[in-house]
């Protein structure tokens, strides 16, 4: 048995879903990650001890919360080795921080006969802003081709960049079949070509997995979401570079990111980080995500990394030996995400067998419709792994699956 290696957490301890749910087995935390007690702590402390808007107030409560919010942004500066922590904006999730990217540094720079790069395995998130602001204004998005084993077809990437080039969206670790892309060759291939091409990377899977390093990756933006980092749901981040986001207009305007206002002369806006955080922001969630951030480094991300590629291939061995399951994403490199298809039964039928076992796992198109229609399919069931999890785990997921073989029988 594995159980739980290294100093990881132990998860009866730290995580109270799995206490107050006893023989809960949670294999879906590429969705979003159960929350251990000390964040919920943290989140609830706001609201006992200290709790008041931020940024207005001249009374001790709120220059306590606006202290302890703001640290959360050198946090994260730190957490992701950004340069400056005034280039942390906090979105509501991924999908804000891209759509505030696409409407803010995209409607400015992009212009008809433009191109941009995304790939065939990006979340809707990645791909749906873009072409609403493409059909606005003109510009051609060209998509990196999917390999067999759900890796990018990095010539054919090659192959796409040109003079016309602006912008590359690119998801770092797939949600829907775990592959690690290798961000930093494809950053560095575009700016080889042209340094000027501006580099979005989606960290919402490797922010959990392993230490991200923007500027060894050399991004322009790079954007994460708490919730699936043992944080709050509600808070999300996006880092861009200063020069860059001293250029851009804001994306939502009115309270916080204004300096002046008058109705003769229009508004004037705050700079860095300030200009795109417009209204009273997710002042408990940003606070508390600082605190998934330190029960992380806590626990070590190369320990937490370790244990959930050991507990992968463990899971891999045993699942192959289920009759009838065809993988999708079998890269060399990738994370505690396995997705599948039965011949014997529909994604969706599966995972309904799996709850009645007791087992939680994602099923459907994962948000990525583009990649399952590469791969011929319109779903997989998906299990994906936490710090928390354990063999006991995959040990259900698989008996779970004998048994959805006996009750759904031929396809
Ligand atoms: N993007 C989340 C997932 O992959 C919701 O399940």
């Amino acid at each position: 048995m594995v159980g739980l290696m290294f100093n990881i957490p132990d998860r009866n301890e730290n995580f109270p879903i799995f206490k107050n749910n006893t023989g809960l087995v949670y294999l879906d935390t590429a969705s979003s990650a159960q929350k251990p007690q000390c964040v919920i702590d943290v989140y609830n402390r706001v609201y006992e001890t200290h709790y008041a808007n931020i940024h207005r107030g001249l009374y001790q409560f709120s220059q306590v919360t606006t202290e302890k919010y703001e640290a959360v942004r050198g946090k994260v500066a730190q957490f992701i080795n950004a340069p400056n922590a005034d280039e942390v904006i906090f979105t509501r999730n991924t999908t804000e921080a891209i759509n505030l990217v696409a409407e803010s540094w995209g409607r400015k720079n992009l212009q008809a006969g433009d191109e941009i790069i995304i790939s065939g395995m990006e979340h809707h998130a990645n791909i749906v802003p873009w072409q609403i602001l493409s059909e606005k204004i003109g510009f051609k998005i060209k998509i990196i081709p999917v390999l067999d084993d759900g890796t990018l077809d990095f010539d054919a990437f090659k192959a796409l960049l040109s003079e016309k080039t602006k912008f590359i969206g690119l998801v770092h670790v797939s949600n829907a079949l775990g592959t690690v892309n290798d961000v930093k060759l494809i950053v560095n291939e575009a700016k080889d070509f042209y340094s000027d091409i501006k580099v979005l990377i989606d960290g919402s899977q490797s922010i959990v997995h392993s230490s991200v390093d923007i500027q060894d990756i050399g991004c322009d933006f790079f954007c994460f979401t708490g919730h699936k980092i043992y944080g709050p749901n509600g808070v999300g981040v996006l880092w861009a570079r200063a020069e860059i986001l001293a250029d851009m207009p804001p994306y939502q305007s009115g309270g916080d990111m204004i300096e002046t206002v008058s109705f003769e002369e229009g508004a004037t806006f705050k700079s860095g980080a300030a200009k795109f955080e417009a209204g009273t922001p997710a002042i408990a969630e940003v606070i508390a995500l600082g605190e998934a951030i330190e029960f992380i480094n806590e626990a070590g991300m190369e320990n937490i990394a370790a244990h959930e590629v050991a507990l992968l291939n463990i899971m891999m061995e045993q699942l192959q030996a289920v009759d009838g399951l065809t993988f999708y994403g079998t890269a060399p490199n990738k994370v505690g995400v396995v997705s599948f298809t039965a011949s014997w039964a529909h994604a969706s039928d599966i995972a309904m067998i799996l709850d009645q076992c007791g087992v939680a796992v994602r099923s459907g198109h994962h948000c990525c419709m583009p990649l399952m229609a590469r791969f011929g399919i319109d779903a997989t069931v998906r299990a994906s792994l936490g710090l928390y999890s354990n063999e006991a785990d995959i040990e259900a997921l698989v008996n779970g699956l004998k048994k959805a073989k006996e009750m759904l029988g031929s396809y």
